[in-house]
């Protein structure tokens, strides 16, 4: 069986959160991130608020966003079959800053060390698990919000653990259909690094054998997906095909997200992956480079239902 060599590194990672304010606050004044989007999910008749954050430019492997679903009432159970942790990544030097600053704000983190990296790990407000990582070659810009240092600030994402009940066909997906390169194991945890490997491509695996089955659907407490960006349309189209050929017929169509073109494939082990080619305007399609990220922007599919989602979804301030 051929592999599929198009999946490049993380794309974004989309978190289902609790409440809008908080998870604001979290990722732009604790975290240090960039607001670079405050716009709707494009699915479902539900209006629901989807916030996203990176660096300055809302670079690819840069970005976390975030549906808070307290407003909806929807909940979310975490477990296997679902993305468990989340991580981002920071220079090794700069792990004692985030300890201290964790702490300032409220956050209790827990120092570890998994495949030879430090990491602080704690809780999102919602209970997801997140973690900071040093990683000791990381090439991408931070941005910073001049409270937090720029060379202590957040490179971008660094992985995600997918909680898994058995690995056997999550190593195969991973192997044939997805770009997994650089498979290692170190206790319960097994790791994948998709195209050039390195911060930004981590896939690692936890097996967890007795932890009954996370939630799929949008609800509070779980991340969502985890994309991954490929170069082009065509590109996107040839994952697509490889990954139907190997028998993973349930890959979407391509869903034209605004600022990007996804298509979406239920991994074996059960997270959501995506294969993502950003648009030539990116997230410049509807507000200037200035203005990113500050007043919230209706995606065309509810364009006709402008004003009752201004007035119906919660608002954010910085
Ligand atoms: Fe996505």
């Amino acid at each position: 069986m051929k592999q599929n060599r198009d999946i490049l590194r993380h794309h974004h990672l989309t978190l289902n959160v609790g409440v809008a304010q908080e998870d604001y606050d979290f990722h732009t004044k604790v975290l240090g991130l960039k607001s670079v989007k405050k716009t709707a999910l494009y699915d479902g008749d539900e209006p629901i608020l989807h916030l996203y954050y990176g660096n300055g430019n809302g670079d690819p492997s840069t970005l976390i966003t975030c549906f808070p679903m307290r407003q909806s009432g929807r909940k979310a159970r975490r477990g296997t079959g679902q993305i468990g942790a989340v991580a981002v990544s920071v220079l090794p030097t700069s792990i004692p800053f985030w300890k201290g600053w964790l702490q300032k704000h409220g956050f209790a983190a827990k120092e570890t060390e998994r495949f030879g990296e430090k990491l602080l790990a704690f809780a999102h407000p919602c209970g997801i698990p997140y973690e900071i990582v040093g990683a000791a070659t990381d090439a991408r810009t931070p941005y910073s919000n001049g409270a937090v240092p720029t060379e202590h600030g957040i490179r971008g994402t660094h992985g995600i653990t997918v909680s898994v009940r058995d690995l056997e066909c999550s190593d195969e997906f991973m192997h044939y259909g997805w770009n997994g390169q650089a498979r290692r194991e170190e206790r319960e945890f097994v790791r994948f690094e998709v195209g050039k490997g390195g911060s930004g491509t981590i896939v690692d695996f936890k097996v967890e054998p007795n932890v009954p089955q996370g939630s799929w659907q949008y609800g509070e407490g779980v991340p969502h997906h985890c994309a991954f960006e490929v170069d082009t349309l065509d590109v996107q189209k040839h994952t697509k095909a490889h990954l139907e050929g190997l028998g993973y017929t349930d890959v979407s169509d391509v869903k034209d997200r605004g600022y990007f073109d996804s298509v979406y494939v239920r991994t074996p082990g059960g997270a959501l992956f995506e294969a993502t080619v950003s648009k030539p305007t990116g997230f410049l399609i509807d507000e200037p480079f200035e203005k990113l990220g500050h007043a919230m922007q209706i995606p065309p599919v509810f364009a006709n239902r402008k004003d009752e989602l201004i007035a119906h979804l919660e608002r954010v301030h910085d």
